[in-house]
């Protein structure tokens, strides 16, 4: 008989949101009649941009004929999409890169994870508590810790506290870590980091040989003024960080499947010898070997979101899902409750009242309410008796659910 991977057995629970649709199923086989709101998962609503579509169909037709027939593509992307992301996502904010550091992905939690293949196991690494889940899983697969104890912290791992007491924005470690996730505007707690706080990273990061893994999957959602985009809009940045980025949310891709990391040709890592290798030639080598591209109408209509109308529109559905946000954040609030994000995150992270844990406040939102978000906890020991909303609900629902909220706790 086979071995299997050990690493695995070492993971707590099943991955939060099949936990989550597991619990949502169980109460939907139980109450038929209740109409449940999901709010849960940070899955987007609203159809793809007319401009986009239009695209899509296009390519979908060019593969119909022998003269525009597209079979492998490049695995990295295809140049014109690369191109567009340097010229519209990145020049404008003041940002300059070669085409060979933009590789073309199905999806930032797919890299966020696969990203782990070029680094050694003995790296110390340092992520944020609560957390997107896939970064501390991820590690635990590939054998990077120990046991997790009583609270859920995993032995070798390095937590990062983000707290009410401190914003929300983790301090800098007091050791030496080489490897950092930072994920902003911030997937659960919906803050967001200053330029100044940014660059303490980026030195931090540059002092300590630390490559920074920055996840900019929400920056499309900054509504305020002055908050970068991109990590590269630090000086530095570019010898010490790669960054991911997302259309799942931006411009409504969760099922079409499109995205993005960049890995500057200037960041180095060190092989066991201690001589220095460019990370971007191992990304290169790792994805050609296994990943064969995305495909041609899919980078076509990711394209086409950067087009004058396409990014017209894009824009609207953003700004409706932050109405969303504005919607939940105040309603929730003038109801009593304590509540963080959703300015400048399209997540609303939200304090459970009279000290309950996350899951007994999920637990009593959908048995009571017949709505579902996120149980804190489920994204960290720190998220322990907060509660996560998404704002990428339709309209009607998401009133419908402030208002059974704001009825139950009145
Ligand atoms: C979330 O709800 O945190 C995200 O939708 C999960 C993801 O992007 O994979």
């Amino acid at each position: 008989m086979a071995f299997l991977n050990d690493h695995y057995l070492k993971l707590k629970a099943g991955y939060l949101f099949p936990e989550i649709g597991r619990r949502v199923r169980e109460f939907t086989e139980a109450n038929p009649q209740a109409k449940v709101i999901r709010l849960g998962i940070g899955d987007v609503t609203q159809p793809l941009a007319p401009a986009v579509i239009d695209a899509f169909h296009k390519a979908v037709d060019d593969l119909t004929r022998p003269d525009s027939f597209m079979g492998y593509g490049p695995e990295q992307g295809y140049e014109f999409l690369i191109n567009t992301l340097i010229e519209k996502a990145y020049k404008p904010l003041g940002v300059s890169l070669k085409s060979s550091e933009i590789f073309i992905s199905d999806g930032s939690k797919c890299d966020c994870a696969n990203i782990l293949d070029i680094f050694a196991l003995n790296n110390r690494v340092a992520i944020c508590d609560p957390v997107y889940p896939v970064y501390n899983d991820t590690n635990v697969m590939v054998g990077r810790t120990g046991e997790a104890d009583d609270k859920g912290y995993y032995k070798g791992l390095v937590y990062l506290p983000c707290t009410e007491e401190n914003g929300f924005a983790p301090a800098i470690p007091q050791e030496k870590v080489d490897i950092v996730y930072l994920c902003y505007p911030n997937n659960p707690t919906g803050a967001v980091a200053s330029r100044e706080v940014l660059q303490q990273w980026v030195d931090y990061a540059l002092a300590n040989e630390t490559v920074l893994f920055f996840d900019a999957a929400y920056e499309a959602f900054i509504t305020e003024p002055g908050i970068p985009r991109s990590i590269y809009e630090l000086p530095g940045a570019e010898q010490c960080a790669i960054e991911f980025r997302s259309f799942s949310k931006t411009a409504g891709f969760t099922g079409v499947r499109c995205g993005l990391t960049v890995v500057p040709e200037g960041l180095l890592a060190r092989t066991g010898d201690g001589e220095t290798v460019a990370l971007n030639t191992l990304w290169n080598r790792r994805q050609s070997t296994k990943f064969n591209g995305v495909s041609y109408p899919v980078q076509k209509a990711a394209a086409a979101v950067y087009s004058d109308e396409g990014w017209a529109q894009v824009q609207e559905t953003i700004a409706y899902y932050m109405e969303n946000a504005r919607l939940i954040r105040e309603g929730l609030q003038d109801a009593g409750l304590t509540v963080y994000g959703g300015i400048n995150a399209p997540y609303i992270w939200l304090k459970a009242p009279g000290g309950m844990t996350s899951w007994d406040f999920f637990d009593k939102l959908l048995s009571e309410c017949h709505v579902v978000g996120t149980p804190g906890s489920g994204f960290g020991p720190s998220g322990e008796g907060f509660y996560r909303l998404s704002a990428f609900g339709d309209r009607d629902n998401v009133i419908e659910a402030v208002k059974r909220i704001r009825k139950n706790l009145a």
